[in-house]
């Protein structure tokens, strides 16, 4: 039997390339998260298809979801609400997710939670975890680079921001560069993690707001490092170099922003899918261990790519309407903007 007092939220994530399905209770016990990839259906493309993948999410949604029931040895009529992402993503694979959900919610007469992808990734913190606003997040994923301040769970101001390309991205596209498999930020940061970080040295960008980035440059400096040593090139002193840069990047401006929260025990966050670099946790680890005043919160590396109990967390802790419509999509997709 299911606790009464607990909220059990079904959640769908299908916004690109992973049909996800997860069970959280009161937005952070996880009671089922399963995804199907279609990694190996996009590899042979080098990248996400949007037909292709909306297809597979159709042919794979049904099964997800009764494996998560099953994991989480709960039946429908236990759940409380369903829960998809909304956007920002693929339209024909964000329909399945959203329309399944949708679908779900009238079934049962449950309440249907819009969700917001990037509130999803900052809300994977509270998976398994004590984290609660005020906190500053560090979001990298394949599509937004941004400094988030999370001042309630509700209230989020975006105070720094990529100029161009995402840090997943420049990942994807220096990966490509040095021929290594779809999807590239993993495969290039187990490479790096053989080599020399110091033995190319790559630029960093200035921005006019010091808390903003830019990563297409880097890439280009990529390019030109591979066309001058055509055969010398050390691949493994390449990915090296470059995860340096960006983890320094991305750190240095982490830092600055983190120094200047307000209060004494000031809490960091990183989500998205590149919070599972290796390089990128170890620094901020690192930093953790050295400045008492900072708590530190990485999610679990399952729930730094896409996954659906981030989604139901942030259908707990943020609701997006309890009605469907598409009121409700043109309403999930502004975080405020800090001026
Ligand atoms: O959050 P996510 O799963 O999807 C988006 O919302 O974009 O992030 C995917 C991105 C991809 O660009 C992928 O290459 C990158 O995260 N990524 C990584 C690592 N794992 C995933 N980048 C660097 N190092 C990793 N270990
Ligand atoms: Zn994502």
């Amino acid at each position: 039997m299911a606790d009464q007092t607990q909220m059990n939220i079904l959640a769908l994530e299908t916004s690109c390339d992973d049909t996800a399905v997860a069970i959280v209770a009161d937005g952070r016990q996880v009671l089922s998260s399963v995804i199907h990839t279609q990694t190996d259906l996009h590899t042979r493309y080098g990248g996400v298809v949007p037909e292709v993948a909306a297809r597979d999410h159709l042919q794979a949604v049904s099964t997800t979801l009764e494996q998560a029931l099953r994991q989480a040895n709960l039946s429908l009529d236990q759940v409380d609400a369903f829960a998809a992402t909304l956007g920002p993503g693929l339209i024909g694979s964000l329909l399945i997710g959203a329309n399944t959900a949708k679908t779900l919610a009238l079934m049962t007469s449950k309440p249907f939670l819009g969700v917001h992808h990037l509130y999803a990734h900052v809300a994977s913190n509270y998976l398994e975890s004590d984290l609660k606003p005020p906190f500053l997040c560090l979001l990298v994923s394949g599509g937004h680079t941004q400094l988030i301040r999370v001042s309630d769970y509700n209230q989020m101001a975006i105070i720094g921001e990529t100029l161009d390309d995402a840090v997943g991205e420049a990942y994807d596209k220096v990966a490509r560069l040095l021929k290594l498999p779809y999807p590239g930020g993993p495969h290039l940061d187990k490479l790096a993690q053989t080599g020399n970080g110091s033995t190319y040295k790559l630029p960093r960008a200035q921005t006019e707001k010091p808390l903003d980035f830019s990563f297409s440059g880097l890439k280009t400096a990529v390019l030109r490092v591979t066309e001058r040593e055509g055969e010398t090139l050390n691949p493994a002193d390449l990915a090296a170099s470059f995860q340096k840069t960006v983890v320094e990047t991305l750190g240095e401006k982490t830092l600055r922003a983190w120094r200047d929260l307000p209060g004494e025990q000031k809490t960091l966050a990183v989500a998205g899918g590149v919070s599972a670099n290796s390089g990128l946790r170890q620094f901020f680890q690192a930093q953790a261990a050295q400045h008492s005043a900072m708590r530190l919160y990485l999610p679990d590396l399952r729930f730094c790519t896409d996954n659906a109990a981030m989604v139901a967390a942030s259908a707990y802790f943020n609701p997006i309407t309890q009605d469907p419509g598409v009121e409700v999509f043109s309403r999930t997709v502004s975080i405020n903007t800090a001026s």
